[in-house]
């Protein structure tokens, strides 16, 4: 046998069919998707909630709280999360779900806040969780746009100030163009943390595209999170085939198991050869 064909009952041959055969496509990414470039997932063994668990830090109160107490601690954290963003570029897998909008109508759907597809060159991308690349104030009112250089002049201070004697003073200074408090009110990036509603209008969109799509390729995500983990199973029990891309065991029927970076690309050239 060709070593380079895939073997029978191989998904990849399977899923490219699934592709090929679509009318529209929805493509479901989580944490995995952006691990190539760089950001760390959330429970992996290197994953951010190792060190900083959920219960503390995926919540404005347990921020504030964190804020208040430990200063620095809080500053450690917002360099873990805002760095890696602020130097990321898309990777192959982000490359690839760009590139199938030439071949179907595709609507991207996304967990992740870092606008890594949208740099990619996707064109229809909702994002369930908000953005770290916008700042709101009262009740979401749209404030201004945040560059990744505007992150990565915020993640400078807070290493002088990691470095230096923690003042709480000195840490509202170098987070005030992420969050803070001033004449005009409150901001902060719009990010949606455990406790908030999803964003809107991207998280009725993306159940609306869920319920009709023929296919549903689910990519990087542990599924452990709600309400977003429903949509597989809204997109299945409206006629559409899953296929889930990631390291992990086969879960599902239809299951590419590896890197997105990798297998995303073989997916797209397989399904389109050129
Ligand atoms: P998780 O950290 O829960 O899961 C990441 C998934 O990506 C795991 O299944 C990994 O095996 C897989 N993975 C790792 N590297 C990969 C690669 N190179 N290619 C493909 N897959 C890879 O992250 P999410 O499922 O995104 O929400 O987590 C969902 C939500 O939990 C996040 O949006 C965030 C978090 O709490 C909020 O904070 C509201």
């Amino acid at each position: 046998m060709d070593p380079a064909q895939p073997t029978p009952g191989d998904a990849m041959p399977r899923a490219a069919e699934c592709l090929r055969a679509a009318r529209k496509v929805v493509v479901f990414t989580g944490a995995g998707a952006s691990a190539e470039s760089g950001i760390p997932t959330f429970r992996d063994d290197s994953g951010l909630w190792r060190e900083f668990p959920p219960e503390l830090f995926a919540t404005w109160r347990g921020l504030l709280h964190i804020g208040a107490s430990r200063p620095e601690t809080l500053a450690r954290f917002l360099i873990a999360v805002l760095d890696p963003v602020a130097r990321a570029v898309p990777n192959p897998g982000h490359r690839a779900i760009a590139e199938l909008e030439a071949h179907k109508p595709v609507t991207v759907i996304t967990q992740n806040i870092d606008g890594l597809h949208q740099d990619a060159g996707s064109t229809t991308v909702h994002e369930i969780h908000g953005t770290l690349l916008e700042i709101v104030g009262r009740q979401g009112r749209f404030i201004r746009v945040l560059s990744r250089q505007d992150l990565q002049n915020i993640v400078t201070q807070l290493q002088q100030i990691v470095e230096g004697r923690i003042v709480a003073i000195r840490l509202l200074r170098a987070i005030r163009p992420l969050a803070g408090a001033g004449l005009g009110g409150w901001h902060r990036p719009n990010v949606v943390l455990f406790e908030d509603r999803m964003a809107e209008p991207a998280w009725t969109n993306a159940e609306a595209a869920a319920r009709d799509c023929d296919c549903f390729l689910s990519v990087g995500t542990s599924g452990s999170v709600y309400p977003a983990a429903i949509l597989p199973d809204t997109a299945r029990s409206n006629g559409a085939a899953v296929i889930t891309v990631g390291p992990d065991a086969p879960g599902g029927e239809l299951h590419l198991q590896g890197p997105a970076g990798l297998l995303l690309p073989r997916l797209l050239r397989l399904a389109f050869p050129a």
